[in-house]
């Protein structure tokens, strides 16, 4: 029998896969967070609510917004020790949480997204989440590209304000069944 949807715990436990350690996402976190994907407007314009310019301080009101109950972000690190980029899922509508991502553009490539994301739908899995969904902003093929590896299925376009990114947007609205 399936445990009754639990989303708003805190998110306290860290997550291990072959190759990444993911710990919660902490404002601790925000100078690396600001270093690694500040210098990048391009991955920043993927992003909905992703601040730029991307200083330390902005980062950090991200991250403080992600880190209360129902936000289960995570920081992504190799076992060198290094920061790669952040996973995670929150904001559950309707119980269903909603999965964002990013990948420092040196760790790019390497199947790290893919990797992070199967341990943070596990994760969801765990919790009792049944589906989560994601948005992609128009040619975002890499994104789409980790979503369909991860189960995600393509929904159609869907209208959405997001006044950092230039107001209404189309973006493309994916679902993952989690069974
Ligand atoms: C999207 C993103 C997280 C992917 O991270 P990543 O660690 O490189 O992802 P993975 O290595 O797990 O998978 C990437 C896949 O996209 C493919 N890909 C990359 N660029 C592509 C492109 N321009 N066109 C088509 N496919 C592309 C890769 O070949 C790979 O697929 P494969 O395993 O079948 O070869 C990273 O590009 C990023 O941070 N982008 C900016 C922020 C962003 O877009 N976040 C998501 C918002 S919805």
């Amino acid at each position: 029998m399936r445990q009754p949807i639990d989303l708003y715990v805190p998110n306290d436990v860290r997550l291990a896969t072959p190759r990444l350690t993911l710990e919660p996402l902490r404002t601790s976190h925000a100078a690396a967070f600001a270093a690694l994907l500040g210098p990048d407007p391009a991955a920043i314009a993927m992003l909905s609510h992703m601040p730029d310019p991307l200083t330390a301080k902005a980062a950090a009101e991200w991250i403080e917004l992600r880190t209360g109950p129902g936000g289960h972000v995570f920081a992504l690190f190799l076992a060198d020790g290094s920061f790669i980029g952040t996973s995670g899922f929150g904001g559950p509508r309707d119980g269903v949480p909603g999965f964002g991502y990013w990948i420092g553009a040196a760790y790019r490539g390497l199947g790290y997204a893919t990797e992070a994301g199967q341990a943070c739908i596990a994760r969801a899995r765990a919790l009792g989440a049944r589906q989560m969904v994601a948005e992609t902003f128009p040619g975002n093929r890499a994104s789409e590209r980790v979503l369909a590896k991860l189960g995600f299925v393509p929904q159609g376009p869907v209208e959405r304000h997001y006044p950092l990114r230039g107001g209404w947007r189309r973006l493309t609205f994916h679902s993952l069944k989690i069974g």
